[in-house]
């Protein structure tokens, strides 16, 4: 049985007092759900002091990047360890923000990975599409060779740390969503990529927004076990919506 995973990918944005508002609003709101992960977010300066208020309760803390030394002179790099001090148990990789802002590939994806569990964090291992690539029917192609190279050299049991988001890029904060068929096809296809005797039990997030208006349908779908979600998980409102689907 896979538990689903409802994420808020804060991105960029909120300062600490509105991170902090923002939890305590949410906390007491989502107080008795024990059947669904619930995991915020936030930008790295914000981490500590929303740990602070998650303190005791079912929300659990990610980070949105990793790098994959531990230490060093990295200067601006953030490392698995510094995550885990800070109460992290989830990271986001590969986002397709990162991948087409910060230069992030399928190569330093799987080193993210690696790192991440390494020191035993969850990673959230983001996949997608172009516009482009979906009009010209490379999306099985692409989606493919990301999710083989960002997990290459993964033993069967690290994929209980493991976690995939599908994001279409076309859908990432444009209001336009996939629909529950096409994200179950992507959904489907991945599952069909990994290794036989964890396919079953990995969970794989759609991502692209995600609204209290389509979640349920969206949740609906046998290969879709939860949301990676940006706008709408801003507010302690529609991102308690989502997780009480
Ligand atoms: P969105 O972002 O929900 O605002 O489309 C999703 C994401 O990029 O993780």
């Amino acid at each position: 049985m896979r538990q689903p995973i409802m994420a808020g990918n804060w991105k960029m944005n909120k300062t600490e007092h509105e991170a902090a508002d923002f939890v305590k609003e949410l906390k007491p709101r989502v107080s008795g759900i024990s059947n669904c992960t619930i995991l915020i977010c936030p930008p790295f300066c914000n981490l500590s002091k929303v740990h602070d208020e998650i303190v005791d309760s079912n929300i659990q803390l990610g980070a949105q990047n990793l790098f994959w030394e531990d230490k060093g002179a990295f200067t601006g790099e953030i490392s698995a360890p510094m995550l885990k001090s800070v109460g992290c148990t989830y990271v986001i990789v590969g986002h397709s923000e990162r991948r087409q802002y910060f230069g992030e590939t399928d190569e330093t994806v799987n080193k993210k990975i690696k790192a991440a569990l390494a020191h035993h964090l969850n990673a959230i291992v983001c996949v997608g599409e172009t516009l482009e690539q979906r009009e010209k029917e490379q999306t099985f192609k692409v989606i493919e060779k990301q999710v083989k190279e960002g997990l290459k050299g993964l033993e069967s049991s690290d994929f209980k740390n493991i976690v995939i988001a599908y994001e279409p890029i076309w859908a990432i904060g444009t209001g336009k969503t996939a629909t529950p068929a096409q994200a179950e096809e992507i959904h489907a296809f991945i599952r069909k990529l990994l290794p036989k005797e964890v396919a079953a039990e990995v969970r794989i997030l759609y991502g692209g927004s995600v609204k209290p208006e389509n979640v349920k349908e969206l949740m609906g779908q046998p290969d879709i076990d939860g949301g990676l979600v940006g706008g709408a998980a801003l507010k302690a409102d529609s991102f308690e919506q989502l997780i009480k689907y």
